[in-house]
């Protein structure tokens, strides 16, 4: 645990917020992996006792800086909401395994939905840095959710589509995964809720295409104590709950079992 300063706390629409820190660690010198997530206290108060997870979005080297990107879910979120800058923050992490980089790909797609977006912007930065072509496919409601576009943009191609149409095209992430479109990338890696995540492993498992999901478990520790936060696995041919916050969030898509 360390206590962290708030240094810039925006509004980015009705209900998203993007708030940066100081780093818990020397970034410099401390090995993170995008997808990794940090568990933060909503407050110093005994109301809100449980942390809550939110994905390593932006890492400022320079600055030794950490930024995530949040929805106002319910309480939690909403007490976070009202932080300021100079306020303290305390912050759990980077924990849990992130996305597995394969240096030897030349072209990865990047799958988010929603709230999943923001682990994408790191993982696109260190792809980008070790000259990988990357291409996201984002999906929101509508364009008042949309977050992170220009972010994701500066490291390759992004398509972007809602439910309502009002920003890029009309429909859901799966509609533009057919085959011929997956067949010039070596990976994907995706993270977004559980409906679309199970959509994305079963269109990309036609299309042969290996990947990795991130999942969204609700979690109470963190840190492997708890076992709030199981989810079906399968591995060395047999299927074990494994805890996403410690053997996760991130697993190849392969080994995730969805009922
Ligand atoms: C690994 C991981 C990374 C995440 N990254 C992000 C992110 O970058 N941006 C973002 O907006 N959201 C992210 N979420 C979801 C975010 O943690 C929840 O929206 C948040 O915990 C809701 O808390 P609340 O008190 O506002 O909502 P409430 O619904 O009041 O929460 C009640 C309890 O349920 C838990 N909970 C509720 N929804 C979720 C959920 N979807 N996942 C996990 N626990 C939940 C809360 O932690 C809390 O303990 C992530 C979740 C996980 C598991
Ligand atoms: S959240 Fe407690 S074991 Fe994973």
């Amino acid at each position: 645990m360390a206590l962290v300063t708030i240094s810039s706390h925006t509004r980015i629409n009705a209900d998203l917020y993007e708030l940066t820190f100081t780093a818990p660690m020397d970034l410099q010198t401390t090995r993170y992996e995008p997808g990794q997530f940090l568990h933060i206290r909503v407050t110093d108060s005994f109301d809100f006792l449980l942390r809550r997870p939110l994905s390593l979005c932006k890492v400022d080297l320079l600055h030794n800086r950490l930024t995530v990107v949040y929805r106002v879910q319910g309480a939690g979120t909403k007490r976070l909401s009202t932080k300021q800058v100079g306020d303290a923050l305390d912050v759990l992490g980077p924990l849990g395994r992130g996305y597995q980089i394969h240096k030897e790909d030349h072209a990865s797609l990047l799958i988010g939905g929603g709230v999943g977006v923001p682990p994408l912007v790191e993982l696109a930065r260190q792809l980008h840095e070790l000259g990988q072509m990357v291409h996201a496919v984002v999906g929101f409601q509508s364009s008042q959710q949309a977050i992170l576009l220009s972010d994701l943009a500066q490291y390759g191609s992004v398509t972007v589509l809602t439910d309502d149409g009002s920003i890029g095209k009309k429909g859901i992430v799966t509609d533009v995964l057919r085959t011929e479109f997956c067949n010039g990338f070596d990976r994907y890696y995706a993270c977004g809720p559980t409906p679309m995540l199970k959509a994305v492993q079963q269109v990309l498992r036609t299309a042969d295409l290996p990947g990795y999901l991130s999942l969204e478990e609700r979690m109470g520790c963190g840190i492997g104590i708890c076992v709030g936060c199981v989810h079906p696995i399968m591995r060395d041919g047999h299927v074990a709950n494994m805890k996403t916050c410690k053997e996760g969030p991130v697993f190849a898509a392969e080994e995730v079992v969805f009922s």
